[in-house]
C-alpha cells in the first residue's frame, strides 16, 4: 500500500513538472515571430489599380465588414464606403481578436508599414513584427496585381485617428502558436502575377477561394486553429458567439452541387445572381451579403460556374439558422 502511495506521489509530481514545463514553454514561445517572405510589391498611384482595390475591399474581399467599428456595420452593409478605421472584435477560446485600423494614420493605422509588410500580412498572415495573425484572412492565393490594387487603395484613404486595442491571445491561443498550430499561412502554389477577369470557371475558382472566402465559411473547420477538416464547400462550419449576430447562431450550408444535400440544388444562374443581388435575409448572418451585393454580374456568373463544377459532396444541414437561446448541434 505504501509503495502504491509513493508511486502515486511520483506520478503526481512528474505530472505537475510537465504542466510547469508546458506553461514555461507556452510563455516563451506563445508570441514568437516567424520568417515569412516579404513580397516585393509596391503600391501604385494609378487610378485603375486604386479602383480595383476599392472594389475588392468593399465588394468580394469584404474587408470593411471587419476593419470597421461594429456600430457602423449597418451602414457598410447598405453600401457606405467608410475608410477602414478598424474595430471589429471577436472573443473566442483562443483569444480576443481585433481587426486593426487600415487607414494611413501614423499612430493608430498603417502609416508606418512598408508596402512589403502590408503585402506580407495579406499573403502570409503575419504581423508587422513577424508574429502570427489568427487565420481570418484567406488571401494567400491572391494575385500580385490584386494585392497591389488593395494596398494602393489602402494608401489612398484619408488617415483616420482611431486607436484599436491589440489582439490578446488566451493561454490556449498562445499554446496553439507555441506548438505551431497557428503560424504563417502559405499560398497553395506560386500566386499568379495577374488573373484574367472574366465569367470563366477559372476566375470563379479564384474569387471563391482567394478573395471572397466562400470556402473558408462553407467548409467545416476546427474552431481552435481554423484548420480545414471537412469536404471543401460542403458546409457545416458552426458560427456562434459573433457579437454582430444579435444572438443568432449559424451552420453554413452545403454549396456543392449535391442533388439532395446541396442548398443550391435547382438554382439556375439567374436564381444565383438574383439571390446575391437581393442581399441579406437572415438578421445576424455572418455572410457579408451587403458586400457581395456589389459583386459584378460577370463575377457572380464565374462563381456560379465554378460551384457547379465542384465534386458533389454529401452533408445535409436541415437547419442553418438558430434563434437566440436555441441549441446548436455539434
Ligand atoms: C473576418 C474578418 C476580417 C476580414 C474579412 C478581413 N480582416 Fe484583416 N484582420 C482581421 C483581424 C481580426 C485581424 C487581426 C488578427 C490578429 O490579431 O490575429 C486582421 C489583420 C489584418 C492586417 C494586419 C495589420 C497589422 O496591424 O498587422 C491587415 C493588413 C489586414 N487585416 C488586411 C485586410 C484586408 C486587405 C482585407 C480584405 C481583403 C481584410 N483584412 C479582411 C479581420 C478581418
Ligand atoms: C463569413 C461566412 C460566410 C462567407 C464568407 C460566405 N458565406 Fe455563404 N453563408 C454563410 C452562412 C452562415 C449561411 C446561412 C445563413 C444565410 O443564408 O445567410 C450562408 C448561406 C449561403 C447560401 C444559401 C443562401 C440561401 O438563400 O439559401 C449560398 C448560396 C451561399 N451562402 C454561397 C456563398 C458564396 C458563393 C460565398 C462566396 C462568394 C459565400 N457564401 C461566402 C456564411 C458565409
Amino acid at each position: 500500500m505504501k509503495s502504491f502511495l509513493t508511486i502515486l506521489k511520483w506520478v503526481a509530481a512528474s505530472f505537475s513538472l510537465l504542466v510547469i514545463c508546458f506553461i514555461v514553454f507556452v510563455s516563451a514561445r506563445g508570441g514568437r515571430t516567424f520568417e515569412a517572405p516579404l513580397p516585393d510589391l509596391i503600391a501604385s498611384k494609378d487610378s485603375a489599380a486604386i479602383a480595383r482595390g476599392k472594389y475588392l475591399v468593399y465588394g468580394p474581399g469584404h474587408c470593411a465588414t471587419c476593419h470597421m467599428p461594429m456600430e457602423k456595420f449597418d451602414k457598410v452593409e447598405a453600401g457606405a464606403e467608410i475608410p477602414l478605421m478598424g474595430g471589429w472584435e471577436l472573443a473566442i477560446p483562443p483569444g480576443t481578436f481585433r481587426a486593426p485600423n487600415l487607414t494611413p494614420d501614423h499612430e493608430t493605422g498603417i502609416g508606418t508599414f512598408s508596402d512589403g509588410e502590408l503585402a506580407r500580412a495579406i499573403r502570409y498572415s503575419v504581423r508587422k513584427d513577424g508574429s502570427a495573425l489568427f487565420p481570418f484572412m484567406p488571401f494567400q492565393d491572391m494575385s500580385d496585381e490584386d494585392i497591389v490594387a488593395i494596398i494602393s487603395f489602402l494608401r489612398s484613404q484619408p488617415p483616420i485617428d482611431n486607436f484599436v486595442e491589440e489582439t490578446e491571445l488566451s493561454f490556449m491561443g498562445k499554446a496553439a502558436v507555441a506548438l505551431g498550430l497557428i503560424g504563417p499561412v502559405y499560398p497553395t502554389t506560386t500566386p499568379p502575377r495577374a488573373v484574367k477577369i472574366d465569367s470563366t470557371l477559372e476566375y470563379g475558382r479564384y474569387v471563391a477561394n482567394a478573395i471572397a472566402n466562400c470556402r473558408g465559411c462553407h467548409t467545416t473547420r476546427d474552431l481552435k486553429t481554423g484548420a480545414f477538416i471537412g469536404d471543401d464547400f460542403a458546409g457545416g462550419m458552426i458560427m456562434k458567439d459573433d457579437p454582430m449576430a444579435h444572438g443568432y447562431s449559424f451552420i453554413s450550408p452545403n454549396i456543392t452541387p449535391h442533388p439532395t444535400d446541396g442548398v443550391m440544388t435547382n438554382w439556375s444562374e439567374a436564381t444565383f445572381i438574383h439571390r446575391f443581388k437581393s442581399g441579406r435575409i437572415h438578421k445576424g448572418s455572418p455572410m457579408p451579403w451587403g458586400a457581395f451585393a456589389i459583386m459584378t454580374e460577370l463575377e457572380l456568373k464565374a462563381v456560379y460556374r465554378y460551384l457547379q463544377s465542384l465534386e458533389p459532396a454529401p452533408g445535409k444541414f436541415t437547419k442553418t439558422v438558430f434563434a437566440p437561446g436555441e441549441a446548436v448541434p455539434g
